[in-house]
């Protein structure tokens, strides 16, 4: 038989084949909430505007209230036979209330409805995405407040640079993580506009209120152009953008944790409760989360660009081609939130290596800049001391002597500038301390740094 919400037209149905192909309700059934949400908002606006008797609404409102329940139960079964979540509740509604349920798609079209459907689900799950990373940014000032004075080798070319303080190290995240909530907050913005009453893609002929409609919702705006309203697909766009954005930060936090956890680093260790084992090696302890987080990461960029793709050559206003914009975004959001709190919750337990951190800047001359510095203050030009630093670090590696090693006559013999009080600054802990400057790593522009982001995130 053909379809019974638009075959009039048809004599012949469709193949299985294409049924198939043709269906959403396999993933759009994870909108029943909003779309029942879109519904009753609907109705309530017709009756408001005398579209409809209060009786058919109050009839329409019950059947759709008892289809919440039965959401809510786990009852409602679904079928492919009605293609997609909006067909499937109507043919629900039906069963219900009967033929007055087909009152309730006047003025409004699948395609208003699905993307309001989108709009409100995006709006919820930003909500709850960037509740999640609230409490990483939280963990991440949290860790950093514990460990202001832990030093560590400060990397430029994963090469030793200057000592720096482990909590500066963190306090980048929190930089980067915050903006990343800024997007989150501004796709939430994009996502608070209502798209329904737009009907098919010009308005309608039916005296509706959008705006009532719309405040039903929670939607603060109103799309002002019906051929816009379907077919935007911009505010997906801003959520899958973030998201790539956010997932190459855990990315590159996660790629650290992978290095810093070897035994060449040795500077963290992984709680058992985030790491794995090997079937074959005993020894291993491996860092699998930390590696499927930077690993899903590609697939959320690959979300947004596949995005993007299907939406390059669309001409206005809806194309089915626009139902491809479901799987992406659920699966972005799955990924993103799960990768969150995983990696809050590794970021929490792993414990920090503060000996070996130490260690490790023993004797690598990544102190060599404090001492041009010390040069360059007593006037000698910064490039000449750069040279005659760079001296000193040579000769140390042939004598396997660091520099806060040296006695002083060996150091005079390259600069005769130096004096006794040289090695209050040759000590990584001077090296960082003295690091004043407006977002350096100095203990006390930490400390800064780390007050400002709690006044925020308690805010927040
Ligand atoms: N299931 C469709 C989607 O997700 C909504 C229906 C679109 N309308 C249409 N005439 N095919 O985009």
């Amino acid at each position: 038989g053909t379809n019974q919400m638009w075959g009039g037209r048809f004599e012949e149905g469709n193949s299985s084949e294409v049924i198939a192909f043709n269906e959403s309700i396999s993933f759009d059934q994870r909108l029943a909430k909003q779309d029942l949400q879109g519904s009753l908002a609907h109705v309530k606006m017709l009756v408001h505007t005398k579209i409809l008797s209060p009786i058919d609404g109050a009839q329409i409102i019950g059947g759709l209230e008892k289809l919440q329940a039965q959401l809510a139960a786990g009852t409602l079964q679904f079928s492919s036979a009605y293609e997609d979540i909006h067909m499937n509740l109507e043919s629900l509604l039906q069963q219900e209330i009967g033929p007055v349920a087909g009152k309730l798609h006047t003025a409004r079209s699948r395609n208003d409805q699905t993307a309001t459907d989108m709009h409100l689900f995006m709006q919820e799950e930003l909500g709850q995405i960037s509740d999640r990373l609230v409490d990483l940014l939280k963990v991440i000032v949290t860790k950093a407040d514990q460990n202001v004075t832990t030093l560590m080798a400060g990397y430029t070319h994963l090469q030793h640079a200057q000592p720096i303080s482990y909590a500066h190290y963190l306090m980048a995240y929190y930089e980067m993580f915050m903006r990343d909530l800024q997007r989150f907050q501004a796709a939430q913005a994009s996502a608070d506009n209502s798209p329904l009453g737009a009907a098919a893609l010009a308005g309608t002929t039916f005296p509706i209120d959008r705006e009532f409609s719309a405040r039903e919702l929670g939607f603060t705006k109103v799309y002002q152009n019906s051929l816009d309203a379907v077919s935007d697909r911009d505010y997906l766009l801003d959520f899958l953008s973030a998201a790539a954005t956010v997932m190459m930060h855990l990315s590159r936090f996660c790629e650290e944790i992978i290095q810093w956890n070897t035994y060449e680093f040795n500077y963290l260790e992984l709680s058992d409760e985030y790491a794995t084992g090997s079937s074959i090696m005993p020894q291993k302890k491996n860092p699998d989360v930390a590696e499927l987080i930077r690993g899903k990461t590609g697939r959320v960029y690959g979300e947004l660009f596949s995005l993007l793709t299907t939406l390059k050559g669309l001409p206005l206003a809806y194309d089915k081609d626009l139902q491809e914009d479901k799987e992406g975004v659920f699966d972005a959001v799955d990924t993103v939130k799960t990768c969150l709190s995983l990696f809050a919750g590794m970021l929490e337990t792993l414990t920090v290596k503060k000996d070996q951190m130490a260690a490790a800047l023993q004797d690598d001359f990544s102190n060599a800049t404090e001492l041009a510095d010390y040069l360059a203050a007593q006037g000698l030009p910064f490039r000449q001391a750069h040279q005659v630093v760079g001296k000193l670090v040579h000769y140390g590696m042939d004598h396997d002597l660091p520099l806060q090693e040296m006695s002083l006559e060996q150091l005079q013999q390259f600069a005769p500038e130096i004096k006794a009080d040289v090695y209050e600054v040759l000590a990584p802990k001077q090296a960082v301390a003295r690091r004043m400057s407006l977002g350096g790593t100095g203990f006390e522009q930490v400390r800064e740094q780390i007050k400002r982001a709690q006044a925020k995130l308690n805010g927040e």
